[in-house]
């Protein structure tokens, strides 16, 4: 791909949320001159502000998203969520000659089909994976599930996180999971079962070209919709990061294990397809009392992750995308500051279950970088519109830094709203880092 300095850079964005907001800001601060075009489901205020054209269409829309990519010209486009490349978007857009940061399709099944992944892992020996089975009728089922201790019962598709069920979380009795599980092979003609893992969970994201790894710093997110993680499971109410880049409950040989893992994850790719996987290749892992175990891939930056890891990049986003599309990585040094960040997500009363709609949410002062989300400009207010709102970013030397400034913004917010004020707190670490102690015998 060619471009110099002084021409302007023409990048597609897929998505509307803070991800993308915060993609967008990525991109604005790259040295190069960026003129973004953005295509949503729904107008987000933030980066339609930094958007040369916002082309407001169904995310699922793939012919109207290739013709107005083809209409403005864009260089390469970005693609933010899951949904898209699970349909196929990268490959609509290569047949009109514009080459994406994401993978194909048939790449992106490593999110869109756990059975795809789980057996990809178990034929190529990749560590970190769980004993698991995937079926497709009812025989074996009792005895496999007879054979582990807690079960974790998953639908093999995308379904918004919203589909896997865990026993003592969202059932209790292995019985309740196996009449889950029969509904899933009615259902979808297929279920994944997988043993129970216990420990603490983190986000390894890896920029990659297909064959030359770069790592983001280590992130942990919060699921949980309540402090102390009480309540159900949400998008994700917030993420932070350590300046050292690793998290505090994690040994180094952890840290190498899961590295290893997404750098075999990306060679068996290869293996399998004959094809290079371009773009963010994002592990959500769990540290165990033994080892680190891989929970699921996604093929995309996370959200909030990305709000952790896009502010501390030096290197230029435009740079690094390039360097993925030509599959000259290897010749890019990705550099990420070493500074803490906390994000914690402000998210409508109610969320995730029955949230308030179309109320105004008011923004006070604050040091915290801000990025929109599910909301709306009308009439010059902000209006939620039930998803998560709006994301505050805390940046600073150390977590107690980062994790104040993010507080101190959320806190300036008025509406009906919450969020969780525990997050990047040292109080919750200290937690975690016990967790992690008891199960290892410390
Ligand atoms: P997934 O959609 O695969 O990310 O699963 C959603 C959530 O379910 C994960 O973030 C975990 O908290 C939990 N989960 C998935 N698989 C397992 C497992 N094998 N053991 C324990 N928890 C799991
Ligand atoms: N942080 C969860 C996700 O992006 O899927």
């Amino acid at each position: 791909m060619g471009g110099t300095m002084d021409e302007t850079v023409k990048v597609l964005l897929i998505g509307n949320g803070a991800r993308e907001h915060v993609l967008a800001k990525t991109f604005m601060r790259a040295p190069e001159k960026v003129a973004l075009y953005g295509v949503m489901a729904a107008k987000n205020p933030g980066i339609g502000e930094l958007c040369e054209e916002s082309f407001i269409t169904p995310l699922d829309d793939l012919a109207s998203i290739v013709a107005f990519a083809k209409r403005s010209g864009v260089d390469f486009a970005v693609i933010g969520p899951e949904k898209p490349l699970a349909d196929g978007i990268v490959d609509a857009l290569a047949e009109e000659g514009i080459p994406s940061v994401g993978p194909t399709r048939e790449l992106a099944q490593l999110e869109s089909s756990k059975g795809f992944t789980r057996s990809l892992m178990e034929r190529y020996g990749v560590p970190g994976l769980p004993r698991f089975m995937i079926l497709k009728t009812e025989e074996n089922l009792q005895k496999f599930i007879d054979g582990l201790e807690q079960i974790v019962v998953k639908p093999d598709g995308l379904t918004g996180g919203k589909g896997v069920q865990v026993q003592g979380d969202h059932f209790q009795t292995k019985e309740e999971g196996l009449a889950y599980a029969k509904k899933l092979i009615e259902q979808d003609g297929k279920v994944v079962i997988e043993e129970k893992l216990v420990g603490e969970e983190f986000s390894l994201m890896t920029l990659t070209d297909g064959r030359t790894i770069r790592d983001c710093p280590l992130v942990q997110d919060h699921k949980r919709a309540f402090v102390m993680d009480k309540g159900p499971n949400t998008g994700g109410m917030g993420s932070y990061s350590e300046a050292d880049h690793s998290l505090p409950f994690l040994t180094a040989a952890d840290v190498r294990k899961a590295r290893r893992i997404n750098e075999k994850m990306v060679e068996v790719l290869y293996r399998e397809t004959g094809k290079y996987f371009k773009g963010v290749l994002y592990g959500g892992f769990i540290a165990t009392k033994d080892d680190v175990k891989l929970i699921e891939y996604n093929v995309r930056f996370g959200d909030p992750e990305a709000m952790n890891v896009l502010p501390l990049l030096r290197t230029s986003l435009v740079s690094v995308c390039r360097a993925i599309i030509d599959g000259t990585l290897r010749d890019l040094e990705v550099e990420f500051d070493h500074r803490a960040t906390v994000c914690k997500y402000i998210v409508p009363e109610g969320y995730p279950e029955h949230p308030v709609k179309g109320e105004t949410v008011t923004i006070g002062p604050h040091d915290a970088d801000l990025y929109f989300a599910s909301v709306e400009k009308k009439d010059g207010h902000l209006v939620m519109l039930g998803s998560r709102a709006l994301a505050f970013v805390g940046v600073g030397a150390t977590l107690e830094e980062a994790e104040r400034i993010a507080q101190a913004s959320v806190e300036g917010v008025k509406g009906k709203v919450f969020f969780r004020q525990d997050i990047g707190t040292q109080k919750l670490i200290d937690r975690r880092i016990a967790h992690m102690q008891e199960l290892r015998g410390e």
